[in-house]
């Protein structure tokens, strides 16, 4: 029996799969909110740097990973692949299913996979400080522990739900020398005009976006970082499903279905894109995003241009929204709490190339501790929607007596989110379906772009 599907250091991949040279449909371009028109390389570059402006806007497959950033990747990639045995035994399915984990890295997600090639692009460019936001802490302390390798200053601004409910991200944050602020902050003028409407805001990752972009744009020597959603963070990511097909390959296995946690995308774009391209190409191959029925952006939004953050800073992004003024309640998988998803991932959802389904926390949870108690390892929240959606693949692959060969993403280990294990074990924990009233009012104030 062989558990773990290991892979050398020289088979860290050299360079990043663009999903946007083989996609049927691309994306419709973002705009500029004055004027409506596609925005250039002049309109981002207060905030970013031309390569990273450059990848954004590439229709190149394959863009060569530097030499710096692969010696930074080596400190924990090329990541595991296990098959999850005793999960399967568990469940009693025929399935085989296999999980590629990425809790592995420093800061304990996949998110230092984009956090050092962005942390390396900006200092290449002059740049002295990122400023960014964070939801669970995840994203924060992947820059954090990036900007420190690369010798770049990093603040952040954390949703203060999360800050509240994790001091212990906070604490490693600022081992790894970044400013911490809890979002929203009297420090920029998007966040006073939240707190003036209302002094106990949770915040959102909407909320937190604007600070961040306001502290880089008022701030010449800052630049921006973004965790998710964008095209060069999908690119970064690609990584992990790169490694993944090469393990698959050595397992003699071939994923029926690939399934991923949704919050900004760029885990799911970052295991499915490189299989995606299979399926491009006639193979089967099925790809789950799963999300939380708080936030249900993919099942229950709309599909149209709307902000990326919640003061409108940002270009118009073609995407499903539940609107960008969404304050998502403060559920435990603060990760997912965002009101839109990547481009990328909203257009190959849109041309029925990946599927979504949404789900309660409670059996999430219910699934992460399934998985803990098989497995060993204790999920991230945020990966146990992938793991929700997993068990149900398998439970069905039961029902229908069919060997379906499941690949999940295990973005993250979830060590520091323990409060959250706590509130499920103590039975406080219960479920939110965000109230459509409520995603149409949010809706009908967006203008409508394009028809
Ligand atoms: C462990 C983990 N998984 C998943 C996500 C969701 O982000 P994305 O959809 O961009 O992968 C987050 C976000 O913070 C996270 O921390």
């Amino acid at each position: 029996m062989q558990r773990k599907i290991l892979l050398d250091e020289k088979d860290i991949p050299r360079s990043w799969y663009n999903i946007a040279a083989d996609m049927p449909h691309l994306p419709a371009p973002p705009l500029h909110p004055a004027t409506l028109k596609p925005v250039g390389p002049d309109d981002l570059s207060p905030i970013f740097p031309m390569s990273l402006i450059e990848q954004e806007m590439s229709a190149e497959r394959w863009i060569a990973i530097p030499e710096e950033v692969l010696e930074i990747y080596s400190l924990w990639r090329p990541t595991p692949l296990f098959r999850a045995y005793s999960l399967e035994k568990a469940l009693g399915t025929p399935a085989r299913i296999y999980y590629k984990y990425e809790g592995v890295s420093p800061a304990g997600s996949h998110k230092p996979n984009t956090a050092v090639p962005q942390a390396y692009y900006n200092r290449k460019a002059g740049v002295k400080r990122l400023a960014t936001e964070t939801g669970a802490g995840q994203w924060g302390s992947a820059l954090a522990f990036a900007g420190r390798l690369m010798g770049l200053d990093v603040t952040v601004y954390m949703v203060k739900v999360s800050y509240e409910q994790k001091p212990y991200r906070k604490m490693a944050m600022q081992t790894w020398g970044a400013g911490i602020h809890p979002s929203p902050s009297a420090r920029t003028e998007a966040g006073k005009k939240v707190l003036a409407a209302d002094p106990e805001s949770p915040g959102s990752l909407g909320i937190a976006i604007s600070e961040a972009v306001e502290d880089a744009a008022t701030h010449p020597d800052t630049n921006y970082a973004l965790g998710s959603v964008l095209n060069h963070v999908l690119l970064h990511q690609s990584v992990i499903g790169l490694e993944a097909k090469k393990q698959m390959e050595i397992a003699g296995d071939y994923p029926d279905v690939i399934l991923a946690a949704c919050g900004g995308g760029s885990n799911l774009g970052g295991i499915a894109f490189p299989f995606l391209q299979d399926r491009i190409k006639g193979r089967d191959l099925r790809v789950v995003a799963v999300e939380p029925t708080s936030c249900p952006t993919l099942t229950r939004g709309e599909f149209r241009y709307d902000f990326g953050d919640t003061a409108g800073l940002t270009p118009y992004l073609m995407m499903y929204t539940l609107g960008h003024d969404f304050v998502p309640p403060g559920i435990h998988a603060g990760g997912l709490r965002y009101h839109a998803d990547s481009p990328l991932v909203c257009q190959l959802y849109h041309d029925g190339l990946i599927e979504a389904k949404a789900c309660g926390q409670t059996s999430v949870f219910e699934a992460g501790l399934l998985f803990a108690r098989t497995e060993g390892i204790i999920p991230a929240p945020e990966s146990a929607h992938a793991i929700r959606g997993a068990i149900d693949e398998a439970l069905a692959a039961r029902e229908e007596k069919k060997e379906t060969v499941i690949l999940f993403n295990l973005s993250g280990h979830g060590n520091f989110d323990m409060a959250a294990y706590d509130v499920y074990l103590s039975g406080k924990l219960v479920d939110y379906e965000y109230p459509s009233e409520l995603i149409r009012e949010a809706l009908s104030k967006l203008p409508r772009i394009g028809g």
